[in-house]
Order: C-alpha cells, then structure tokens, then sequence
C-alpha cells in the first residue's frame, strides 16, 4: 500500500510546537508530508522552540523531540514562493492539507482565493478539487474579518479547527497541550490516533 500523502503548510501565527508534534506524528504514521513553510513560519520556529529549530534540520529536531518513529515516514520541503509546485496542481494526487499554525493573514488569502504563496494556492487547490482541507488558526481576540474569513472558508469546504487546547484530559506539560491538538488533527484527517485517550464518559 503506498503511503498516504498529506500537505503541510506552517505560517507565523503563534504556536510551533504545533506544527512540529503533528508533523511528527504524521511522519509516524507513515506519511509521505510535502512540507511548505512561509517566512514568518520559518521565523515563529526560531522564536517559540529555539535556535536550533531550523527548517533545514527538521529529521533531526523531529528525532531528538519525538523519537526514531519519525523515520517512519519521508518528508520534502517546498519553497513557499514555488507556484509551479507539484502542490499547486489539482493534477497532483496530495489527498489533503492541514494548514498548522494558520495566521489571519493567511486565513485572509485562502478565504479569497488570492493564491499569492505556494500554501495558499494548495489551500484554493484542496477546495476546488473538494478534498480535506484542515485550518488551525491562531489569534486572539478576532476581529470581525478574521471571523468572516473563517465562514467564508467554512462555507468553501475546510475545516476550521482552532488551536484550543481542552484541559480535560488533565495535561501535565506543553507538550500534552500540543499532542492533544495533534491529535485532533489527525482525527480530522481519518487516523486512528493515540495522542489523546478518546473521552470515556462518566461522571
Ligand atoms: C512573534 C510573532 C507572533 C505572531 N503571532 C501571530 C498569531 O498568533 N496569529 C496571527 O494571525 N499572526 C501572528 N503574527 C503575525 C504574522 O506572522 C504576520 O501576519 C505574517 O504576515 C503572517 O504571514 P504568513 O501567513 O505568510 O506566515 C505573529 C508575528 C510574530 C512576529
């Protein structure tokens, strides 16, 4: 069986640790990830997890955080100013996307179908060819655009799925916060996924 083939597109809205925990667990369930960073994502990576947090390192961040069940997977970055892409073509078999963390910005360019970058050109190539699109966006508070933006995506087929962790499944650490989302990613993309237990019920 060849391996499910996922986009991920990383912008600079807060919260890396979330691109990188669902990157990770994509890549151990065994996906082949086309990987697009922006410029401020490229950048939020440096500030939120550290220096050494640089794209060209990614297997080997990835390892040390999360262990060898990366290696599992395979992975290729594109270039975020690359529209002739294979992302940018709906010719192109990636069965879906998730855009994590999500800035207004960008939010604001897929909402529109502006296609300036090569994330939001996949984004407009995942709704018009009706596939799974997934948005994790991040701000607070909203304005009424970044509202609107994300009815207008609603209504054009993504998921909006925001960066709310729950507290729940009683977290000890950030990296409990960050796999919970994960988890909810992968959800959201038809895994089976043990990041999370699944609510039991009860009082
Ligand atoms: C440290 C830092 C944190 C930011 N956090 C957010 C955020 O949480 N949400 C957001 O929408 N934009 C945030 N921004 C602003 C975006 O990075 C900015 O709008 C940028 O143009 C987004 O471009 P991109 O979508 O191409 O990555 C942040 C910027 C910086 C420098």
């Amino acid at each position: 069986m060849s391996a499910r083939r996922i986009a991920v597109g990383v912008t600079g809205a807060s919260g890396a640790i979330y691109a990188v925990r669902t990157i990770a667990a994509l890549l151990a369930e065994g996906c082949a990830l086309e990987l697009v960073f922006s410029d401020y994502g490229k950048r939020l990576m440096l500030d939120e997890l550290g220096k050494d947090s640089k794209v060209e390192r990614l297997t080997d961040l990835l390892v040390e955080k999360y262990g060898d069940d990366v290696r599992r997977g395979s992975f290729v970055v594109h270039s975020n100013k690359d529209l002739g892409a294979t992302l940018a073509s709906g010719s192109h078999r990636c069965e879906s996307m998730v855009i994590v963390p999500c800035s207004m910005k960008t939010l604001a360019g897929v909402a529109h179908g502006l296609s300036q970058s090569l994330i939001e050109r996949a984004a407009d190539v995942m709704l018009k060819e009706q596939r799974r699109l997934v948005l994790v966006p991040r701000e607070t508070p909203l304005s009424l655009p970044d509202l609107r933006n994300m009815v207008v995506c609603a209504e054009s087929g993504a998921m909006i799925l925001p960066a709310m962790p729950a507290f729940y499944q009683m977290p000890q650490t950030i990296d409990d916060l960050a796999s919970f989302l994960a988890g909810k990613i992968l959800n959201a993309l038809g895994f089976e996924q043990q990041l999370f237990p699944a609510w039991k019920g009860g009082a």
